[in-house]
């Protein structure tokens, strides 16, 4: 028997057995099961055995899992908003996404954010570049609620009334809304809350806890440094290195990896009325 018959053979005993035992690179044993392996995946996981050793199969192979926490990787921002009394809030959060000039923002209900956002409709996305980290931490564990909501006490959050003071960050007035924005962030989005409604309305127990904030885009404030070269309105992805939030950790970006067929299609293609309706606001 050759080792590629050897191999097969092996796997379909494991196979049969339900669960496999295998010494990963750093020599703990860990169990996987093929039960749950789609045929391309188990291919795949014998090509590398047959071809590359037993420890090099494990690359193929996936495990099931009950991660506490889905958080791939998403820009940080710091969001600006209104409290009660007319003083600024200002808090990070990276559970954002942006679809034209519509942003979705995913926010605990008893944050101050959320609680201005929901009563002002206004905000001012400001977004730090990835050497801002050390800015962005001074505001963890953080809020402008107060007293603090419990389950944050026990977390070892404090009240914060001045949190751009805290930062050593400078707000300035923005154009269209009245939160300030950060200054020294490179890019500020002035935005109105279009709608917003709660993550998880069809659990009893979680409904109303998280909101997703549906923000229109009402003015993009650029430093001059992440703009491309002769075109101000774009911003060249070389030159922008936003701050990524991954598993509560802050990381950087890296290079390019490859040329992309989707931007064949011009950037200019993806414009939506929401600009030419910002120039109203
Ligand atoms: C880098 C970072 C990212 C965060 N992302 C989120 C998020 O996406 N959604 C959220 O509700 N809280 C997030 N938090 C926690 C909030 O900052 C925290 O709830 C804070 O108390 C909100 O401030 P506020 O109560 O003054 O609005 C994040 C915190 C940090 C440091």
């Amino acid at each position: 028997m050759d080792r590629r018959a050897r191999a097969v053979a092996q796997m379909d005993r494991r196979a049969r057995a339900g669960l496999s035992k295998m010494t990963a690179r750093n020599g703990v044993r860990r169990a996987f099961s093929y039960r749950i392996l789609e045929p391309a995946v188990r291919a795949r996981a014998l090509h590398l055995q047959t071809k590359q050793g037993h420890v090099e199969e494990q690359k193929g192979m996936t495990i099931t899992a009950e991660p506490a926490i889905l958080y791939f990787g998403t820009p940080v921002a710091l969001v600006s908003s209104q409290n009660e009394d007319g003083s600024a809030n200002l808090a990070p959060m990276s559970s954002v996404f942006w679809l034209g000039w519509r942003a979705v923002l995913g926010l605990s209900a008893a944050s101050q954010t959320a609680q201005n956002l929901c009563r002002t409709r206004e905000a001012v996305i400001n977004l730090p570049s990835s050497d801002m980290a050390d800015v962005v931490d001074r505001l963890a564990l953080t809020t402008g609620a107060d007293p603090v909501p419990d389950y944050k006490i026990g977390r070892g959050y404090r009240h914060v009334r001045d949190k751009f003071d805290l930062a050593g960050l400078t707000p300035i007035a923005s154009e269209t809304v009245r939160p300030p924005r950060a200054a020294e962030l490179p890019v500020q989005l002035e935005a109105r809350i279009e709608a917003f409604h709660s993550l998880a309305a069809d659990d009893a127990a979680m409904r109303g806890k998280i909101l997703t904030f549906e923000a229109r885009i009402v003015r993009v404030h650029l430093d001059e440094s992440i703009v491309l070269d002769g075109n101000p309105n774009r911003i060249d992805p070389d030159k922008w290195r936003p701050l990524i939030m991954s598993f509560q950790h802050f990381y950087g970006l890296g290079p390019r990896v490859r040329p992309s067929t989707l931007a064949t299609i011009p950037e200019a293609v993806y414009r939506s009325p929401d600009v030419d309706r910002s120039r109203a606001a």
